[in-house]
């Protein structure tokens, strides 16, 4: 049977590790050709090998130069690039009036603006071929809010407002523009995010007992809602936001 994803040529960001490393997998076994992107070098390169030596380029998604620079390495290499997956993101997380400048612009240079940089790298080429599907990782702090995160929430309801704005002026063209947006996520982020509690495994527990499954998401199965996103699948799911949270933003009391 042939792969879910065949014909897709896609160009990937944040795929060294965690969130986006999975969706690399996921997108290899169903048979997509894979340009990567990410600026850690060292785990770029090693993931890139692990995946079966797929073509990647280091880069910062801030940098419009080094974005359009590597869209064109995609082009040539996997041929003309017909979906974006912008994956790479980080968390920055303060109490709103402890936040400095330096911290309000990483937030959102890095989750708005570098989406927006590889999505103008991108959509020019999928206008051309009269076909593409673009896929921004959000989140639930895309529309709800968690204390002393700030200004991620900012950032993440920002690049839901991109998604949508988008996806109705490119409609039109042939270009699909969605979000997923998982809730927890067993990565090494949720890790980094327990330990900076003075009881890790407490930490982690309580975030677990949250659900109400009793448990957060594995990678992988956030990876199996950006396949079928970026698939052929569901041609009429435009501007939306497919939530991946195990029904936790549902939950109205614990
Ligand atoms: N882990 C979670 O619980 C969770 C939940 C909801 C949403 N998300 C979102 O999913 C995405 C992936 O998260 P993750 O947990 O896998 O993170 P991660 O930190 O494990 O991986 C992110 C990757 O993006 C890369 N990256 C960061 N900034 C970059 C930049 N400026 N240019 C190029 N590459 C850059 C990093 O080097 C890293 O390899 C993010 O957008 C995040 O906001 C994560």
């Amino acid at each position: 049977m042939a792969g879910r994803l065949q014909g897709k040529r896609i160009f990937l960001t944040g795929a060294a590790q965690g969130i986006g490393y999975a969706i690399a997998e996921a997108c290899v076994r169903e048979e997509a050709k894979l340009f990567l992107v990410d600026r850690d070098a060292a785990r770029l390169h090693e993931s890139a090998a692990r995946l079966g030596e797929l073509a990647y380029r280091v880069a910062d998604i801030t940098d419009t130069d080094a974005i359009s620079d590597a869209l064109a390495e995609a082009n040539r290499a996997i041929g003309p690039v017909n979906a974006l997956i912008n994956n790479a993101g980080v968390n920055v997380f303060h109490v709103p009036l402890d936040t400095g400048d330096d911290e309000w612009h990483r937030a959102l240079d890095i989750n708005v603006k570098g989406a927006w940089n590889c999505c103008k790298a991108a959509l020019p080429g999928m206008i051309e071929q009269g076909v593409g599907t673009i896929l921004n990782i959000a989140s639930t702090h895309s529309f709800t809010v968690i204390r002393g995160t700030f200004p991620y929430p900012v950032a993440k309801h920002a690049l839901l407002g991109l998604t949508r704005s988008l996806a109705l002026e490119y409609a039109g063209q042939g270009v699909r523009v969605n979000a997923l947006a998982p809730g927890y996520v067993e990565t090494r982020k949720a890790v980094d995010w327990w330990n900076s509690f003075p009881d890790p495994a407490a930490a982690r527990a309580e975030t677990m007992a949250l659900h109400p499954g009793g448990r957060i998401a594995s990678p992988a199965e956030i990876a199996m809602a950006a396949l079928f996103l970026i698939s052929d699948e569901c041609p009429f799911i435009n501007a939306a936001c497919l939530v991946a949270d195990g029904g936790l933003s549902v939950l109205h009391h614990a």
